[in-house]
């Protein structure tokens, strides 16, 4: 079974996603950690982020055991993550490791933006995840702060305004809700509140699957 996860709300730490693997014995792959580690490798190299063919050389030379570093989670990255996942070639250079994870048993959940779009459309089940940009800045923010961050929360909002308009209206694999996904709207919950909602929404898809 696949679950995917999109959405503007719905990667950033990948919390959802993991608790439902954990819920189903899944395996589980905040996909925005791979556009991140791209981001990253090409910092550190001091490579231009839109210099395409580095970019696909690095996605392609990518080791998931780095997925884990917690410098992956910060804005900086983020922003960084944002413009190398703009670039169509990257993009293509990462469908199969990604659709081969989806693939493996006993089952996957893979969230991410164009999971139930581009990754794999026949997933069985599509959550779109939204939040009040506000709300989602409120969280960001405070995230930051946990991580020992400093953290303004109107440039977060700023920031995360910016960053929602570039994956929407980018060309390659824009942010976009699959027709046959199902809208998850976590504004007014909190974690376990979204994580019962998920688990709702996959038990009915089961149901009448
Ligand atoms: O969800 P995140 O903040 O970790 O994602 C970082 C960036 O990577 C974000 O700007 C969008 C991009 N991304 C993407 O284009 N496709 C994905 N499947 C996941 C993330």
């Amino acid at each position: 079974m696949i679950i995917a996860i999109d959405g503007p709300a719905a990667s950033g730490k990948g919390t959802l996603g993991k608790r439902l693997a954990a819920h189903y014995g899944f395996r589980h792959l905040d996909t925005g950690v791979i556009y991140r580690a791209v981001a990253k490798a090409m910092l550190d190299l001091g490579a231009d982020l839109q210099d395409e063919a580095r970019a696909v050389a690095v996605a392609r030379a990518l080791d998931p055991e780095k997925f884990g570093d917690p410098v992956l989670k910060t804005q900086a990255i983020g922003d960084a993550a944002s413009v190398v996942s703009a670039i169509p070639a990257v993009r293509e250079a990462l469908i199969n490791f990604q659709r081969q994870f989806a693939a493996d048993p006993p089952g996957a959940v893979l969230d991410g933006r164009d999971i139930g779009t581009v990754i794999c459309p026949d997933a069985d089940v599509k959550i779109f995840v939204v939040a009040d940009p506000k709300v989602r800045a409120h969280r960001r923010t405070l995230e930051a702060r946990g991580r020992g961050e400093a953290a303004d929360e109107a440039l977060v909002l700023t920031d995360i305004l910016k960053r929602d308009e570039r994956d929407k209206n980018r060309a390659a694999a824009p942010l976009k809700c699959a027709a046959d996904a199902h809208v998850l709207d976590n504004s007014n919950l909190d974690i376990e509140g979204g994580v019962r909602a998920a688990i709702a929404i996959i038990e009915q898809a089961r149901a009448t699957r």
